[in-house]
């Protein structure tokens, strides 16, 4: 038993992680690209937020807030002209970057701007940045960074929880192996302030000849994931022989709920080998993906987080909750900083529960 975990108190609870009234300051999908035409405008709600997105005749996104600067009309309703958006009740228009350039009943427009967001489409989803401007990457395997690589959209699926409880059970290694606890545990490593690596080596036995036949096999970790911006992780499962990687693109909705769009992603390949090696490894991934989503996800969706007791082998999940609590984080619906700028540099000097966790 590990006594000197189970003793102590917990001195803080978490403020931002399992949260509900706010989130990262970060990138979260959106759609998925082929949902939306050239020509066409949509509204759509993120994180609380009211929004409306359009792509303009050179094929751009453009993320905006919803409603009109003039008279507060849903700009939804409005149309594409071109690569800007017409207001649907006075007709003003305003272009890419949301500066009015056209009032029909004066000859100049005014100086105003309507609010627009970073906006950027990858892995067959658009992507759109919470802040003014992007202060990290979007989410990526790490082990694909200066790789060639082709990515596919899986399904999407909803689940009664916060996009944090089933990001932990992820590396909550009681619930997902049933071994002495000495012979699990992940090791951590922050790869910038909004994304951190949990990875997992496989165990040597040196006695074992067959074991050192395969060890080249076992060089690079067997199960590593990253989470990105405390909603986005990215899996990456198997040996250096075969292995699948997954992203997770996860966000709160308006119910309190998450909602996950998964991503398939395999190193490129050429000619027709290659063609047939992607599709393998299309079949095998989509495999690997079912036996996670259909492992028991009741307990997760039924759960009240609250982390009274922790001991050792929960080490990961406090890193992880200590990860959460030192990012940047905004209001659900405004989108404003939840904290003073004042606390936000005292919240970031220090972290949840630091005599637990070696952090
Ligand atoms: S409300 Fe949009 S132009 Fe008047």
């Amino acid at each position: 038993m590990d006594a000197g975990f189970q003793d102590n108190k917990v001195p803080h609870k978490p403020k931002i992680f399992n949260n509900c009234k706010s989130f990262i300051e970060g990138w979260y999908w959106v759609i998925p690209c082929n949902d939306l035409g050239i020509g066409e405008v949509k509204p759509i709600t993120l994180l609380g937020r009211k929004l409306v997105i359009y792509r303009g005749q050179d094929k751009q996104v453009v993320i905006c807030d919803a409603y009109c600067p003039h008279m507060g009309a849903h700009l939804g309703e409005g149309t594409v002209e071109g690569n800007e958006l017409r207001c649907a009740l006075h007709h003003w228009k305003f272009n890419a970057i949301g500066v009015c350039v056209e009032i029909p009943c004066l000859e100049q427009p005014l100086p105003l701007k309507l609010k627009t967001w970073p906006t950027v489409e990858k892995y067959g989803l658009i992507w759109i940045w919470t802040g003014e401007t992007p202060q990290q990457p979007l989410p990526f395997v790490p082990e694909l960074e200066f790789q060639e690589y082709e990515s596919f959209l899986g399904s999407q699926l909803v689940m009664n929880c916060h996009p944090h409880i089933m990001m932990l059970s992820a590396i909550d290694t009681q619930y997902f192996q049933r071994v002495p606890a000495l012979d699990i545990g992940f090791e951590k490593q922050e790869l910038n302030p909004n994304a951190i690596i949990f990875s997992k080596y496989r165990r040597q036995n040196h006695d074992l000849l067959i074991k050192k036949i395969f060890r080249p096999l076992y060089k690079n970790p067997i199960y590593s994931l990253c989470y990105w911006y405390g909603s986005t992780f990215t899996l990456t499962v198997g040996t250096d022989l075969r292995r699948c990687y997954f992203m997770f693109a996860a966000r709160l909705n308006e119910k309190e709920q998450v909602e996950i769009q998964t991503i398939f992603l395999t190193k490129k390949r050429k000619g027709f080998s290659g063609w047939l090696s992607t599709r393998f490894m299309l079949w095998l991934s989509n495999s690997v993906m079912q036996e996670l989503l259909n492992k028991d996800v009741k307990v997760l969706q039924n759960m009240q987080f609250n982390l009274k007791t922790p001991i050792k082998v929960d080490q990961s999940i406090m890193q992880l909750i200590n990860h959460v609590e030192r990012q940047k984080p905004l209001t659900w619906k405004t989108w404003l900083l939840a904290r003073s700028p004042d606390t936000e540099i005292k919240e970031n000097q220090t972290k949840w529960r630091d005599e637990l966790t070696n952090d």
